[in-house]
């Protein structure tokens, strides 16, 4: 980034963007945001207002709250190698899985709760919890700041993508951090341990043990 020298400007009202610039002697207060275009020439852009909804997307984080949203349906052990590494970086992190009503899951809400739990325990800074409804209704109502996605390789990429823009179009506050887990789990899901499971076949080392367990129990 180029350094911006000589002056400085202030912006004479956040409100009508189209007012005159003013220079000033040293010190003043600098309420405008400065970025260079493309074609290289200094743009000058009113700084958010004070309290407004952009400023205070823009605030430093602290005491960074994160929501790890998902179906967990079971909890493999790419989830559990995301949440170690969002353990580590997060003052808190919330374990969520959403109660949709359209999708027939194996297991219930209780169970994936209990497993979750479980294999949570060696973080205390986890925490396991259920939503229904907009992902970012929820994080408003837990006062959430980011949210923690997985991206395992290009073809996650694109839908999470999607999904991140429009929960930043939705709530411009919380910001969606994404991680990648171990590569050795880079092709593992919920979706085809299932499969596996029910049709016989080894899930050692996908799930942990808690979960290899309740899976057999199920389909056997
Ligand atoms: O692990 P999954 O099943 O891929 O998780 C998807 C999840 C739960 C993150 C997503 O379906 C979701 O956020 N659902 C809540 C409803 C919502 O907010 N939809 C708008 C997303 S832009």
């Amino acid at each position: 980034m180029r350094p911006l020298v000589g002056f400085l400007i202030e912006y004479s009202s956040a409100k009508k963007p189209s007012l005159e610039i003013r220079s000033r002697q040293f010190p003043c207060v600098i309420c405008a945001n400065f970025r260079y275009n493309h074609s290289g020439g200094l743009q000058v852009e009113p700084a958010p207002e004070f309290g407004s909804e952009q400023a205070q997307a823009d605030e430093t984080m602290k005491n960074v709250l994160a929501i790890y949203p998902g179906s967990f349906d079971p909890v493999t052990n790419g989830h559990l190698d995301l949440i170690e590494r969002g353990a580590k970086i997060f003052d808190r992190l919330v374990v969520s899985i959403l109660r949709n009503f359209e999708k027939d899951p194996l297991f219930t809400i209780d169970e994936r709760v209990e497993m979750l739990r479980e294999v949570t325990r060696p973080w205390d800074n986890v925490e396991i919890d259920v939503f229904s409804g907009l992902l970012v209704e929820y994080a408003r109502l837990r006062e959430a700041n980011v949210l923690l996605r997985g991206i395992r390789a290009v073809s996650d990429y694109e839908y999470e993508l999607q999904m991140a823009m429009m929960n930043r179009k939705l709530n411009p506050k919380v910001e969606t951090v994404f991680m990648l887990p171990a590569v050795s789990y880079s092709y593992l899901s919920s979706r085809l341990v299932r499969e596996i499971a029910q049709l016989g076949g080894p899930i050692t080392g996908l799930v942990p043990p808690v979960v290899e367990e309740r899976l057999r129990a199920k389909i056997l």
